[in-house]
């Protein structure tokens, strides 16, 4: 059975004081996890190792990073490798999310370089993709976020994307408060669930979660997450308050 997660996504907010709140107050909120879901924090890299020792021993919790580099190791000033956050523990890595492709111009090829080295050291891809808004209004958004699956990661093994977690995220829902309906992420769920299958059947593609991302908020994730293709969220402003983002957990299937 897939794996219902909802993901926080601080980027770049909090300093370490105010993100270990956060955490605490989190932690120490009343949510019970069923054996099927799990909790993700991607946390800005100064934080992972504090924030790391902070989950230590709890179940279905794990820090996450918001972004690696696309290269092995080397002359690339102030990057991340992913052999650095394998070191220190990490199991979960964003990769591909909208403003990385946008205000870093990483392209699909460059994904696809990251999701290899992620996989290659046993850290799973949350694998961030979607659409703008004239895409979705030209009404090629199917075709287009079947695209970047297809050239990022369909180079995989069914081994290997068994092992990915997919996040949709319209970028014309990020931030704005804007939500995709319930039944237009489920329609683009089932969409790319689909995709999955026909590459690579339908045991693989059933047992890949695909989380909704995009304005998620205690007050919708619930409906959200109650659509069959939706295994949970990608949450950002959300998740920088800890009770909205409890109600959030509290809103996966
Ligand atoms: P948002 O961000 O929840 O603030 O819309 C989601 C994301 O970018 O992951």
């Amino acid at each position: 059975m897939r794996k219902q997660i909802a993901a926080a996504n601080w980027k770049m907010n909090k300093t370490l004081t105010e993100g270990t709140t956060l955490l605490n107050e989190i932690l120490s909120a009343d949510f019970n996890l069923t054996e099927n879901q799990e909790l993700l924090f991607a946390i800005p890299f100064p934080y992972l190792i504090n924030t790391s020792s902070m989950i230590e021993g709890k179940e279905n919790m794990f820090i996450a990073a918001q972004n690696c580099h696309h290269k092995v190791s080397g002359a690339y000033t102030g990057e991340v490798s992913v052999s650095m956050l394998s070191s220190i523990g990490i199991k979960y890595c964003l990769v591909g999310h909208s403003e990385r492709r946008e205000y870093f111009a990483e392209s699909n090829q460059t994904l696809a370089e990251k999701v290899n080295l992620c996989l290659a050291e046993n850290i799973k891809p949350v694998f961030c993709c979607g659409e703008s808004l004239s895409i979705r209004d030209s009404g090629n958004q199917n075709e287009y976020v079947g695209n970047q699956l297809n050239e990022s990661l369909f180079h995989l093994s069914e081994e290997k994307i068994s092992n990915v977690i997919i996040a949709y995220e319209p970028i014309w829902a990020i931030g704005t408060g804007r939500t995709a309906s319930a039944e237009q992420a489920q329609e683009m769920h089932a969409h790319l669930r689909s995709v999955l299958a026909t590459k690579y059947g339908n045991d693989v593609a059933n047992n890949i979660s695909i989380l909704y991302g995009g304005s998620v908020k205690g007050a919708n994730a619930a409906e959200i997450f109650s659509m069959p293709d939706v295994d949970g969220g990608l949450v950002g402003g959300a998740s920088l308050v800890a009770g909205e983002f409890v109600q959030v957990i509290k809103g996966l299937k």
